[in-house]
């Protein structure tokens, strides 16, 4: 099965070139390099000593899309390619309603074009937007707080549309949590451009001695030890979760939470770190960040029931991968 990976060279979609290749499917890559680097897939093709066809496209560009779909016969397209910084967005929100929404149509297109029937896409917890804990997939979607946000739900909006008017077009629609860590070679993981947004890699950071101090974005928030709730996925275990959407899709709309199931506190987060690394994690509680809720946690049930897919790597893993990551950088 020959599959096309939007936006394989980020830190999702590399980690799961990896699994795919793992598991016996030829990859092509189409990616603009706008957030990563081609290094980044001689690290996969390192790694699992097999090949990825690469194009450095962008897939806002109906005629580079279309080369791809008329030289390979291709099976499925799991799309990953898009922009994912919440504050920028704010800022510059039509460069991410265009980069986000006319990719997915773009390829949708080419993919009805080409009869593809299969569409694998990276959508996000935050469609949930304020819901009550834990999100399940019925839930109706509250509006979320940001222009990435909304161009997630879009997105999805778009697939179900498509796929009601063509039930033979399978789409899953796979809402990650919060994804972590990296793969265990110490090759390849997350790669912030200039300063981090997201926890995980702020800690690295910090840990490393490049950011001098984490600060906390709010202890007063309604939750057990007062700072924020989130649901941490191992990437690899996120990544695995594409190939189990992958052979399971069935004809019709497909929503699926991707996450351990479980909340996991900053606080909590930190200490895990420090035990796994034993470097102390200097830190302050400042204000909290506007637009972050107090808790968010996947229901994972439906995963495990459809896909048959869960998570085997804890959150001690993903401390020690992450920072076994950040050291070789
Ligand atoms: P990333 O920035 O590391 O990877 C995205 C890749 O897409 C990059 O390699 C970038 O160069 C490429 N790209 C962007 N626009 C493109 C375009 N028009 N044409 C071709 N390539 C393009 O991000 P990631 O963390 O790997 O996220 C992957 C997807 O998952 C995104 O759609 C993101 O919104 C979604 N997502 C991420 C998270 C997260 O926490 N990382 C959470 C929920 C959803
Ligand atoms: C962020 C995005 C969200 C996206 C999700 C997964 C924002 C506002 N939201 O959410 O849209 O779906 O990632 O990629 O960026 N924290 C600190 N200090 C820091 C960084 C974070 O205290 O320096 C706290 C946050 O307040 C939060 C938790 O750590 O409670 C996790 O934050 P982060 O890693 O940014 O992820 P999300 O807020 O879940």
């Amino acid at each position: 099965m020959i599959v096309l990976v939007t936006g394989g060279a980020g830190f999702i979609g590399s980690h799961t070139c990896i699994a795919l290749l793992e598991a016996g499917f030829k990859v092509i890559v189409a990616d603009n390099l706008c957030n990563s680097r081609v290094e980044i897939l001689n690290k996969v093709m390192e790694i699992t000593k097999k090949n990825i066809i690469f194009y450095e496209i962008d897939v806002t560009n109906e005629h580079s899309v279309d080369r791809i779909f008329s030289e390979h016969h291709i099976d499925g397209v799991i799309h990953f390619a898009g922009y994912k910084a919440v504050g920028e967005s704010v800022k510059e929100p039509l460069k991410y309603y265009y980069n986000n929404i006319i990719s997915t149509i773009v390829l949708v297109r080419a993919c009805q074009k080409y009869k593809v029937q299969r569409f694998v896409f990276s959508s996000s917890a935050t469609v949930y937007g304020e819901n009550e804990v834990p999100f399940k997939e019925s839930m109706i979607l509250k509006p979320t707080t940001n222009p990435y946000g909304e161009s997630k739900t879009i997105s999805e909006r778009i697939l179900i549309d498509v796929s009601e008017a063509n039930p033979a077009f399978s789409v899953a629609l796979l809402r990650y949590f919060n994804p972590i860590g990296a793969h265990e070679s110490g090759l390849i993981g997350e790669e912030p451009n200039g300063a981090p947004n997201n926890l995980m890699p702020y800690i690295t950071q910090v840990a490393k001695g490049k950011i001098e101090k984490l600060r906390i974005f709010g202890a007063d928030y309604p939750t057990f030890d007062g700072t924020g709730v989130r649901d941490y996925i191992h990437v690899m275990d996120l990544a695995e979760g594409h190939i189990a959407a992958l052979i399971h899709l069935k004809e019709g709309i497909h929503k699926y939470n991707l996450g351990s199931g479980k909340g996991t506190s900053v606080l909590e987060l930190v200490t895990i770190f420090e035990e796994e690394t034993g470097i102390k994690i200097p830190f302050d509680v400042i204000d909290r960040r506007p637009g972050d809720i107090a808790e968010c946690y996947a229901d994972v049930r439906k995963a495990r029931e459809e896909l048959n897919w869960y998570v085997i790597r804890d959150l001690r893993m993903m401390c020690r991968d992450a920072w076994r990551f950040e050291k070789n950088i």
